[in-house]
């Protein structure tokens, strides 16, 4: 398993990894052309976000996305928005194996902490993969959005 920064090339087998996942019919519903764009404008290679990907015999299988920001009178913090692994590809490694690379980007970074949404619905909550790696729930914070769309 090779863990690499993402390329613009990468942008489909991206979209693959996302429209294989039962658990996020959003994704799985959206043509692979339209995920394939959207991503593909994303993969910016700016300074306040890393994106990895996950290689195994030179076939991308999943990757995970990072933003780094300083919260006012605190110190650097990373964000996952994204850790996606392809599910013909599940249980080899990856998933440990992006968050670990991230672990360690942030450590170089000077982070205090790198921090996640995990929804309670998802098999990954149910498994307690987080937890099995180190993370921390926070019983005491809950989430809030205010949506500016509908569905968002
Ligand atoms: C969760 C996920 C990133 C794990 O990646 P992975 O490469 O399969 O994980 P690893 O091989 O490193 O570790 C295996 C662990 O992942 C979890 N896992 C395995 N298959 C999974 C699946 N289909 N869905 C959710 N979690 C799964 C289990 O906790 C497993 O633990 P075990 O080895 O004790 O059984 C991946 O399954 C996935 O992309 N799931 C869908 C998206 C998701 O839930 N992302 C995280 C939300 S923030």
């Amino acid at each position: 398993m090779t863990i690499r920064p993402a390329q613009p090339t990468d942008a489909q087998a991206i979209a693959e990894i996302l429209h294989s996942l039962e658990e996020y019919p959003r994704y799985k519903n959206g043509t692979l052309p339209i995920l394939e764009q959207k991503i593909a404008a994303s993969l910016t290679t700016a300074s306040d976000r890393t994106m990895l990907v996950a290689e195994l015999e030179s076939r991308v299988i999943g990757f995970i996305l990072v933003h780094w920001f300083v919260p006012l009178l605190a110190t650097l913090e990373g964000f996952i928005s994204n850790l996606f692994v392809h599910a013909n590809f599940s249980s080899l490694g990856a998933g440990t194996a992006l968050l670990e690379a991230v672990k360690l980007e942030a450590k170089a970074r000077g982070c205090s902490r790198v921090a996640l949404n995990n929804w309670r619905d998802k098999k990954s909550y149910q498994t307690g993969f987080y937890e099995a790696r180190g993370f921390t729930e926070k019983p005491l914070s809950a989430r809030f959005v205010f949506s500016l769309e509908e569905g968002v």
